[in-house]
């Protein structure tokens, strides 16, 4: 992945592969005036008026020193998002990887004609840009594109010299996410769970963290039955990775935990559809990445992260309906459904979590319900917590980063359905009503006094179509959002 870079050039003189200028409708957003000036000859063309999705490409002008210049419109200046520069930035690489230019200059817009902070737009140019660039095809013999070398976004010299941090900061956060997209669209035959434990653990110590990985022996000695009673019918065992960052001037501790299932057949339950089902480890995915990306930017807060991480499969040895098993916590549940087996994994990891760590806040991420995808499609996730503070603070954030979450109650009447004529709860509810509901319940029987927040990531985590900066695959949905999270929490504001 490149570095993107914040300069000045000349156009005129300067030497350029493919000058993107992204282009308003209804009124110039630009300072530039030779930038200004093009954008007024594009847009006297009938084929091209800055409506959004729009692009022209024009070659060998007399006004620039660049091989071809790209216009893409942007739609109304009124209705400008964060979120539509990165899509453009984002089209912008894509077409460039498909023209072969092998990098390009794209001209940021003034800020404040869009109505946008400059920190917040020039972000989201990067990010569209950096994430775009992103391709996964080690498993074709011929590559057909490849990456860009150099994406550069052309800005005042006094922009430059303000943000020189900022490239950085989005490469990292970028980084991560694609860190997570890998480990979710590798396949589950080569991501079993020792090989995503150690793939994992190798990530956290590249980037300076301590990593303690329980193996299946020591969970089945441990007490983490509610675990092993998921792995128990994978020949391939199970792991719990636990990763620890502690800075110096850090005044909290921040606990994240990720469903790390690799493969969810549904056990003896078993799925009639389980195509995709290699990304059920999206959650872990999501939090290992996090908290390697927090290392690198030095977020002076304690972090720890967790990933329970088993295979749901079938075999003579598999869970049945019925069985009841002694959770880490000590409570006892009754495992009605072998498909309801994220919240068991999770609750053991949260419960050892809480005993050793003791948070100040703890944040689960999990590809936890099917019913969580009905209510809220594959664009938001859905966001459970107590804790309206936290709750609404993690809004705001999947808002401003575009990984959004829409918050769903946690009704304590409803815990009723949890009940279990034989154990202290049901894994599933009675009904499947409410699914994403009582599943974020259940988990909340396993939280203590902790301050919480659970994510049910199911519809966000992988994506079976591309999008403006996202091919098909693993999406790293949870990245940006938790990274922006932590850097709230350790500015100390929360
Ligand atoms: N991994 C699934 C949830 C899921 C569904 C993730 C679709 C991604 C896309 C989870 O383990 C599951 O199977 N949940 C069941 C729970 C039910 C048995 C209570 C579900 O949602 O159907
Ligand atoms: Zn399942
Ligand atoms: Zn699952």
């Amino acid at each position: 992945m490149f570095l993107p870079e914040l300069i000045s050039l000349d156009i005129k003189t300067d030497p350029i592969q493919t000058l993107v200028i992204p282009v308003c409708e209804d009124r110039s957003i630009h300072d530039d005036r030779a930038v200004a000036a093009l954008c007024r000859k594009a847009m006297g063309l009938a084929e091209f008026g800055g409506k959004k999705d729009e692009s022209l490409l024009w070659y060998d002008r007399a006004e620039t020193s660049a091989q071809r210049i790209l216009f893409l419109g942007l739609g109304p200046a009124d209705k400008l998002t964060p979120e539509i520069l990165r899509a453009t930035a984002g089209t912008a690489v894509k077409k460039a990887m498909d023209l072969k230019t092998g990098e390009i200059a794209l001209v940021a817009p003034a800020a404040a004609k869009m109505g946008m902070a400059p920190t917040e737009a020039l972000s989201a140019w990067m990010e569209g840009a950096c994430l775009a660039n992103h391709l996964y095809d080690r498993y074709k013999t011929t590559k057909k594109i490849t990456p860009l070398a150099r994406a550069v976004l052309l800005v005042k010299p006094e922009t430059a010299k303000s943000h020189a941090a900022l490239p950085r900061r989005v490469a990292d956060i970028c980084a991560g996410t694609i860190l997570a997209r890998e480990w979710v669209t590798l396949p589950a035959n080569e991501k079993r769970p020792p090989e995503l434990a150690a793939l994992i653990a190798r990530a956290a110590e590249a980037a300076g963290l301590s990593v303690t990985t329980l193996t299946e022996t020591e969970l089945t000695e441990r007490g983490f039955n509610s675990l092993m009673a998921v792995a128990q019918a994978s020949d391939a065992g199970a792991r719990l990775v636990v990763m620890e960052y502690r800075h110096p001037q850090a005044k909290r501790t921040v606990a994240l935990v990720g469903k790390g299932v690799t493969f969810d057949s549904g056990g003896m339950n078993m799925k009639s559809e389980m195509g995709n089902m290699k990304m059920d480890m999206g959650g872990a995915a999501a939090v290992a990445a996090t908290i390697v990306t927090a290392a690198r930017l030095g977020l002076p807060l304690n972090i720890v992260a967790a990933t329970p991480i088993v295979e749901n499969m079938i075999s003579g040895g598999a869970t049945r309906t019925g069985d009841v098993v002694t959770t880490h916590a000590g409570k006892t549940v009754e495992i009605n459904n072998t498909d309801a087996e994220g919240r068991l994994i999770l609750i053991d990891a949260m419960s050892h979590v809480i005993d050793r760590f003791h948070p100040d806040v703890l944040i689960d991420m999990a590809t936890l319900t099917g019913a969580c995808v009905v209510a809220l499609g594959e664009g938001i996730a859905g966001l459970f917590s107590p804790d309206a503070e936290l709750r609404e603070r993690i809004q705001a954030i999947g808002d401003a980063v575009h990984e959004r979450c829409w918050p769903l109650p946690l009704p304590d009447d409803y815990r009723e359905s949890l009940k279990s004529d034989l154990a202290d709860l049901s894994n599933v509810g009675k009904n499947r009503w409410g699914g994403a509901i009582t599943a974020a319940l259940f988990l909340s029987e396993f939280t203590k006094d902790t301050r919480w927040a659970h994510i049910d990531i199911a519809g966000t985590a992988f994506t079976g179509k591309d999008t403006p900066y996202c091919r098909v695959g693993g999406t790293g949905f949870g990245v940006r959002l938790l990274c922006r999270l932590l850097e709230e929490l350790a500015g100390g504001t929360a």
